[in-house]
């Protein structure tokens, strides 16, 4: 999105601190000096049958933006497409699931909008707010810093499996239990112990996200390849040659920009570079300040460390 939106017209006001220049999940808008607005919208396809379990999903990954931004979410609307023929129970699931995944939030769904389509579409606009002095960025990530990360990673390849009916259903429970799951503890241990960058890790998955973090805060990250968390299944599906559309084209733009140590094989480089969905925050901390944020987040793993700016902005090593 940021290429197509490079050259369009400019806002200017002193009060936007984050806008579509910046590689940052959602807009930054102060409102005074103790208070500032992040604004996010996202909107997913199905991934699951249950339409319950879906909206759910769709909430936990829309709210993903401002957590990653270190904010509270507050408010929300629903935004849908549904096909007119399509019995309307479906899309009432979904936003029950919605809504109780925005109570688990503490996040007030205020109402919505849906428009006729051809296929299932949910997501949620929603408004969240932080300390304008406190917000994170993905541009802030400083040599010598960790890269912590809060979820493993294979949920494109997990999903499509499953759509092939090739999953194992405990692989399939065990995406799904992740991609529920708010990333809420991540952010309180965040507006806790300062932290350098952070940035969540969906549609271009761990290695583009990454790709941006290093880009923005200009600088090169050192990715412990071993050392990354995975749903275990995912690397086995891969090797059978399950690999999602968006998963590949994300593997070919970033292959350039990531050298790989030869013990990466190609299963793997791709496992790396898998879309997720409602995916883990990647953060950049200070090493001194991992202990305390591990204790308060155990799910959080080392999986690399930013190092000066080099030849590539990525190196993988293992
Ligand atoms: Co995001
Ligand atoms: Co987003
Ligand atoms: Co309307």
């Amino acid at each position: 999105m940021v290429q197509v939106l490079s050259d369009l017209p400019k806002f200017t006001d002193p009060n936007i601190l984050i806008d579509q220049t910046s590689l940052d999940d959602a807009g930054v808008y102060k409102i005074d000096a103790h208070r500032a607005l992040i604004f996010t919208v996202d909107i997913l396809t199905p991934i699951v049958d249950d339409p319950y379990v879906f909206g759910e999903i769709a909430t936990a990954n829309s709210l993903s933006d401002i957590y990653a931004m270190g904010g509270d979410p507050l408010i929300a609307l629903n935004i849908a497409g549904f096909p007119p023929e399509a019995d309307v129970s479906i899309l009432k699931e979904i936003i029950k699931g919605s809504i109780h995944k925005a109570k688990e939030a503490g996040v007030k769904i205020l109402g919505g909008h849906t428009i006729k389509d051809e296929g299932v579409k949910y997501g949620l606009a929603v408004i969240g707010i932080v300390k304008p002095d406190k917000v994170i960025t993905i541009s802030g990530a400083k040599p010598g810093d960790k890269l912590l990360l809060t979820k493993p990673i294979g949920t494109g390849i997990i999903s499509t499996s499953a759509k092939m009916e090739m999953a194992t259903q405990i692989s399939l429970n065990q995406i799904i239990d992740s991609m529920c799951r708010l990333n809420n503890k991540a952010k309180d241990a965040m507006q806790k112990i300062e932290v350098n960058a952070c940035t969540d890790i969906t549609g271009f998955g761990l290695l583009g996200h990454s790709l941006e973090m290093a880009r923005s805060s200009k600088v090169s990250l050192n990715i412990y390849g071993n050392k990354v968390p995975i749903f275990k299944d995912a690397i086995k599906y891969v090797n059978k040659g399950i690999f999602p559309p968006g998963s590949q084209s994300n593997f070919e733009y970033i292959h350039p920009y990531a050298r790989f140590d030869t013990q990466v094989n190609e299963s793997y480089q791709k496992l790396l570079c898998d879309a997720q969905t409602s995916g883990g925050l990647l953060i950049s901390i200070p090493s001194s300040k991992v202990e305390h944020f591990c204790k308060l987040v155990p799910e959080a793993l080392i999986i690399g460390e930013v190092i000066k700016k080099g030849k590539f902005p990525l190196y993988i090593g293992w």
